[in-house]
């Protein structure tokens, strides 16, 4: 949904804008203070300092109670800073894993086999149900500030189902990523050259199926799952098809996800949690984002990523929530954020970009992701007066208006 007339948010302390124009503090934030933001229909049409009156005619108008003025905000000298984007969440699944979590509390390891619960609960469940719990899910993610968000399948793993998750998420994202080589399932995995025949099946039929309702392919490039070789099949046979790439790699250890990923152009390449000296160098030398999901350390009891070496590096960093019922059941950016500055050794201001911008660069949008005119309407109101509070204040629900499109979502 679009506003039907202009919206004036005005009196915002902090107006984080990521928009690298000249004679703004706050170096890659853009911040500006004491500002304002006009909003026409879903889009940005101003942005600037709420002293200078008649600056823009709408915002003449609002000053001067014009009755054609628009609606008007009044931030109470708090931050706004663009909506959230999460590039990497695994939405559209049955069931939890909750013991699965308990056990690794108590000392177990993760493993990627555990994937393959999710998927029994998922085959079980109707679309319907997969669709009310989406759309938990997505009240879930507006609530807390994300505004833009990717969902992976991967949790079907046959045709059909494959087929049935991509549609689901199709419903409510246009970033929607085809994970058909997520794991490979029981029915395959456990004859001999199943994992091959499996990723015949991924590249064929299921691509076939999948395509026309995804923008991206992603593989699970690790032990466990699949091979760099298997891997490279899926993400070339999607490329071919016309879809972006991103990769799953790095995640459980070094392996050859970045390296595939970078050779691939791809997107992005997420987790990134073990990476040796020629993978970082092999990102900064690219345009692959690195994107990094604190959630899944933290549920995993893995070691957290680097990010200060990969940014020291050059090499752009994204974070993301990781969505899904094993390795991070988490949807809060803010979580991700604060966890990014405590334990992977990014500043506060790295750490909101990266949630942001960062997450724009992964999906390779420019409309969303900074506040500028022309940029889509998506932004958060926060409870404080700076984005330093989302890692400062840690787990405190500091998200108190969201515009999505330019509508109030919450
Ligand atoms: O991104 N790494 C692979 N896939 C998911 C985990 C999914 C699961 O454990 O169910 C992830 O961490
Ligand atoms: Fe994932």
């Amino acid at each position: 949904m679009t506003r039907a007339g202009a919206l004036l948010i005005t009196n915002i302390g902090e107006l984080v804008t990521n928009d690298p124009a000249p004679l703004r503090d706050g170096g890659r934030l853009g911040i500006i203070r004491d500002a304002a933001v006009l909003i026409e229909g879903d889009r940005i049409t101003w942005v600037g300092p709420a002293e200078i009156p008649g600056h823009d005619p709408g915002f003449a108008a609002a000053v001067q109670g014009d009755p054609r003025a628009p609606e008007v905000v009044d931030a109470g000298g708090r931050a706004v800073i663009p909506g959230f984007v999460d590039s990497h969440t695994h939405l559209v699944f049955g069931g939890d894993r909750a013991e699965e979590f308990a056990a690794r509390m108590a000392g177990r390891r993760y493993e990627a086999g555990g994937i393959r619960s999710t998927v029994a609960a998922t085959r079980a469940a109707s679309d319907d149900e997969l669709r009310a719990r989406l759309a938990g899910f997505v009240a879930e993610l507006h609530a807390q500030g994300t505004t833009t968000f990717e969902i992976k399948s991967g949790y079907g793993l046959s045709v059909t189902d494959e087929e049935r998750l991509v549609r689901l998420a199709r419903e409510v994202t246009d970033e929607v990523t085809f994970l058909g080589a997520h794991v490979v399932p029981a029915e395959y995995a456990d004859r001999e050259g199943g994992a091959d025949a499996y990723v015949d099946l991924v590249v064929g039929e299921m691509l076939a199926a999948c395509a026309p309702h995804s923008r991206w392919v992603d593989a699970f490039c690790e032990r466990g799952a699949f091979t760099p070789e298997q891997s490279r099949r899926v993400l070339e046979a999607g490329a071919a098809a016309g879809l972006g790439v991103r990769v799953h790699g790095n995640q459980l250890g070094e392996g050859g996800g970045v390296r595939l990923a970078v050779e691939l152009g791809a997107a992005s390449v997420d987790h990134c949690t073990y990476l040796s000296d020629a993978d970082v160098a092999a990102l900064a030398a690219s345009d692959t984002i690195a994107t990094l999901l604190p959630g899944v350390e933290f549920s995993t009891r893995q070691p957290y990523p680097d990010a200060r070496r990969l940014v020291d590096a050059g090499v752009t960093v994204s974070l993301a929530s990781d969505c899904n019922p094993g390795s991070s059941f988490t949807s809060s950016m803010a979580f991700c954020i604060a966890v990014a500055v405590r334990d992977m050794g990014m500043t506060p201001a790295e750490a909101v970009w990266a949630s942001t911008a960062g997450g724009a660069a992964a999906l390779r949008r420019t409309d969303v992701g900074a506040l500028r005119p022309g940029a889509r309407a998506d932004l958060v109101l926060l409870d404080a007066p700076s984005h330093v509070h989302l890692a400062y204040r840690p787990g405190v629900p500091l998200v108190s208006g969201v515009w999505k499109g330019g509508a109030a979502v919450t």
